[in-house]
């Protein structure tokens, strides 16, 4: 089965696990990037990206390749914002909602809470999916790195081989 990986990562903490993900699932790679970055310090971090994420905003994307016909897994990463996933994601989805419609979908999320429950809600339905299963939470695993988190990324990555045991 063949997988691709898209990310978005504003401080490292989801480009660390799409990398690990990566080499353990031997899986392509691809990071997104808006074309105007979102602001990375201070009370203006927070205070654009949140209300970019409360909006539902899709920022113009630098480009970038994804074949969609070369895979059959699309996992994609994202930081958690004020309770969703990061708008980059949003703007990949809208961008190629007709090709992942026929895939299937994985997600990760980082986040300094834990709780990403809700924003595997909101990309299932965005995507018109019923559940996105496996899916992984992640507390900042490179500014907060631990076995446990290593752990989690190798348990996800058993997850999806079942995946393919399967299919
Ligand atoms: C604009 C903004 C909003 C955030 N909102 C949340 C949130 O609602 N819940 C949470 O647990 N963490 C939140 N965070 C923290 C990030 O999700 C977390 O640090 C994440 O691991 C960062 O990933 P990155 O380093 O790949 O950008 C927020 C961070 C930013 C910049």
């Amino acid at each position: 089965m063949n997988i691709a990986i898209i990310y978005y990562s504003q401080s490292g903490n989801a480009d660390f696990v799409a990398n690990e993900l990566a080499k353990q699932l031997e899986a392509d790679i691809v990071r997104i990037e808006p074309e105007k970055a979102y602001p990375d310090k201070g009370f203006k971090k927070f205070f654009w990206g949140g209300k970019s994420a409360v909006m539902g905003e899709t920022p113009k994307l630098v480009p970038y390749e994804f074949d969609a016909q070369k895979y059959d897994v699309v996992i994609l990463g994202y930081p958690v914002w004020a309770g969703t996933f990061a708008p980059p994601i949003r703007t990949f989805a809208e961008q190629n909602r007709v090709a992942l419609a026929e895939k299937t979908v994985l997600a990760f999320a980082t986040s300094s809470g834990g709780n990403a429950e809700k924003s595997f809600v909101k990309l299932a339905s965005l995507l018109k999916k019923d559940k996105i299963f496996p899916t992984l939470s992640i507390v900042d695993p490179l500014v907060k790195p631990s076995d446990d988190k290593l752990a989690q990324i190798e348990a996800f990555c058993e997850q999806i081989k079942e995946l393919e045991l399967n299919a």
